[in-house]
């Protein structure tokens, strides 16, 4: 097994001071993880998460081979947080997340200046404040960059330069930061179904690993409503809990808003303290139905749906 790095040695770099005192209190450390199947065993046991043999298995081909992978699938599937975690697992350091919109530049990823200090003292390494992409390089630990669809195309052809060559260039200091470890790797996210994203170019798609995320079975979900829930799980009779799981299928087969993973631990763990908030031993239909109403209508179009689809499965 790999051991822990600490990373920072004594660095006399201003801006890599910089990174170690800005950034440095929100890492933990932990052991890296490079064995597939004991990684699925921690983000199970630590993490709470089932994930698919076969997105660990090809997360981990693609860092070997220091390319950047894409988690495309639907809402709700755990792709945000499966990553974080694969990321933190694989370089033993806390994961960056940089939550993608239309506005990013890599003044907002990799630095920008203090306007009040770069106006007295100049554009230099004293009024330079180091971000999040910068940050990861030099800490070599892992950055999710989440919803990536969002993001403009300048945005992601920046990215791509610094991912094909593993360095960024801040010209103003005339610096150059380069890939230290194998720790700095990078997980998108996407869900290409969501209006108004736009298409990912060639080019991007040429460099990433793309790994598909698809809804749990029945009985993987069933799984994961145990490992999320915990104790709560028993408020809930099995009886009700098959009921949800047909439930969600209808809805993602027919919802404008197609209910994921994540809305159907939200559904169960509010219809379990439903029930516990009322002294109740066992949550009844009533409970079930009253948190389907609040976590499974997200518009208005699927308002009428979702209470005929609860309807059916009343009796
Ligand atoms: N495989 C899984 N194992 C455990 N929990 C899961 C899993 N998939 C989804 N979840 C639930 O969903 C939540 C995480 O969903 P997350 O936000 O990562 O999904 P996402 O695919 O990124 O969704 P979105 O497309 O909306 O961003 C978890 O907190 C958990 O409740
Ligand atoms: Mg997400």
């Amino acid at each position: 097994m790999a051991s822990i790095d600490r990373g920072f040695t004594g660095d006399k770099d201003p801006i890599v001071k910089k990174v170690y005192e800005i950034y440095g209190s929100i890492i933990e450390y932990r052991n890296p993880v490079r064995s597939p199947d004991l990684m699925l065993k921690i983000l199970r046991d630590e993490y709470r998460l089932l994930v698919k043999p076969y997105i660990v298995y090809l997360t981990i081909a693609a860092f070997i081979n220091n390319r950047p992978v894409l988690y495309e699938g639907p809402p709700g599937t755990g792709k945000t947080e499966i990553g974080e975690a694969i990321l933190t697992l694989w370089s033993g350091k806390t994961a960056f997340i940089l939550p993608c919109s239309e506005n990013y530049d890599e003044y907002r990823v990799i630095g920008d200046f203090h306007p009040a200090m770069a106006m007295s003292k100049g554009f230099n390494e004293e009024s330079f404040i180091p971000r999040p992409l910068l940050a990861a390089l030099i800490l070599d630990t892992g950055v999710l960059i989440d919803e990536i669809r969002r993001s403009n195309e300048d945005f992601q052809n920046m990215l791509l330069d610094i991912i094909d060559k593993r360095r960024i260039i801040i010209p103003e200091l005339k610096k150059v930061y380069r890939q230290r470890g194998n720790g700095f790797q990078i997980i998108f996210t996407s869900n290409p179904w969501d209006i108004a994203q736009s298409d990912l170019s060639d080019a991007f798609l040429r460099r990433v690993i793309r790994i598909r995320f698809r809804y749990p079975s029945r009985e993987e979900e069933w799984e994961i409503l145990k490992l999320r829930l915990e104790g709560l799980i028993e408020r809930i009779p099995e009886e009700l809990v098959g009921r949800a799981l047909e439930i969600v299928r209808v809805l993602r087969d027919k919802a404008v808003y197609k209910p994921g993973t994540a809305d159907l631990v939200s559904w169960m763990t509010i219809t379990a303290l439903l029930a516990e908030n009322k002294g109740l031993g066992k949550a009844t239909w009533r409970e079930l139905y009253d948190a389907a109403l609040s976590t499974l209508i997200k518009n208005q179009e699927d308002e009428d749906l979702v209470e005929e689809v609860l309807s059916k499965y009343r009796y």
